[in-house]
């Protein structure tokens, strides 16, 4: 047994880096006092419960685009709002999972839900398929947790500390009052959020000081074991697999997503001047089956079935940029013939990072 938990850590650290430059992570302020007044659930349009949502109600919330399904609140988020995205969301949660140790979460979380006087809360920005929510919901009995989302895509059965809400994230002021959550949660959003600076200072003004902010994206440049990057052509080993993230990242380009941000958070934070303890790490997770010890396979396991998802998950927005019918096939067919028969050793590179808020704004 010792053994095996030896190995595990070994293979978790073999695949968590921290950044060269980290902050030293500190233990949290002290916690605040709870002052805002209790939040009146927003109209349609801004916020408004899934319990409201019923199949009548489904044009509403969704569109078809080039045969999938779509939220219908913003035209410039493309992936897919259906069952197959949620198996692939729910693949990819387990992956993280998988990374963080069996955990939902880096940085002092525990710490900062501790209980004291007031309410507790934690708000997941992009909750997806809600997995993320509702397993915080289960550990932290005792604190309300909240998912925001385009579309609802969450289960109806959730724990009873758990609700889900509807509204855009992006260019708006999110619809709570100041300092009100103690954790904010933003993983795998950026591809809907044009205006990320923007987000994170509201992140920063609904978040209370001591609070812990989580962000998670992945990086969109293809890489081989090691991040080495995978160059075009086929003496870059994979030029089906270069294509396909070439063509995602020309995508949101067109759709003024900056697909910077990932590698950017740590900056993105620190322009925010409102939070320190800032710990950046780099996830380096292998996608397929190649890495020899039981974790890594597992995780790279998961990694292959979510990107074999994620390929086919692209086609309406690559339709919608311009493209032709069989040039995206061809481009989505030739990443499969790479991701089927790997000639590299494909990987990608999740950037985690926590931070707490400032009491004060920091210069
Ligand atoms: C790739 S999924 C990630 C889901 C979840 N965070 C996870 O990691 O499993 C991105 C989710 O964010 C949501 N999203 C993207 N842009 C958004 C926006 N501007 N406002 C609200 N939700 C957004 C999408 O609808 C989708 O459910």
């Amino acid at each position: 047994m010792a053994g095996s938990n030896q190995s595990l850590s070994h293979s978790l650290r073999r695949i968590m880096n921290n950044d060269a430059d980290d902050e030293p992570p500190t233990r949290p302020s002290p916690s605040h006092q709870p002052s805002p007044a209790p939040r009146t659930p927003s109209p349609a349009g801004s916020a408004s419960s899934t319990s409201t949502v019923n199949s009548e109600r489904e044009d509403e919330f969704f569109r078809t685009v080039h045969g999938r399904r779509l939220n219908s609140m913003n035209m410039s988020y493309m992936l897919p709002a259906d069952k197959s995205e949620i198996e692939r969301l729910e693949l990819e949660h387990r992956m993280i999972k998988f990374v963080l140790g069996g955990k939902n979460y880096i940085g002092p979380v525990a710490e900062v839900l501790a209980p004291r006087n007031g309410e507790r809360r934690v708000l997941d920005c992009g909750t997806g398929s809600g997995l993320w929510a509702i397993e915080m919901a289960d550990e932290f009995e005792g604190v309300q947790v909240i998912g925001a989302d385009l579309a609802p895509l969450q289960p109806r059965e959730v724990p009873p500390n758990c609700t889900f809400e509807l509204f855009d994230l992006d260019g708006q002021r999110l619809p709570y009052p100041d300092d009100w959550f103690d954790v904010v949660h933003a993983r795998s959003v950026y591809m809907g959020i044009r205006q990320y600076q923007r987000f994170l200072h509201e992140i920063a003004r609904v978040l209370r000081p001591g609070g812990v902010i989580i962000l998670a994206e992945v990086d969109s440049a293809p890489m081989v074991e090691g991040k080495r990057p995978i160059l075009p052509g086929p003496r870059g080993g994979a030029p089906g697999w270069h294509m396909f993230w070439d063509t995602y990242r020309r995508a949101l380009t067109s759709r003024d997503i900056d697909i910077t941000i990932p590698t950017r958070l740590r900056t993105c934070l620190r322009e925010c001047a409102a939070f320190e303890n800032i710990v950046a790490k780099e996830a380096l997770i292998p996608i397929g089956f190649w890495p020899r010890d039981n974790l890594t396979l597992t995780i790279g396991q998961l990694a292959w079935m979510s990107h074999d998802n994620f390929l086919l998950a692209l086609r309406p927005m690559f339709r919608s940029s311009g493209l032709s019918e069989a040039m995206v096939k061809k481009i989505i067919e030739d990443a499969q013939h790479d991701l089927y028969e790997p000639p590299v050793r494909l990987s990608c590179c999740w950037h985690i990072l926590h931070a707490q808020k400032a009491a004060r704004p920091r210069k």
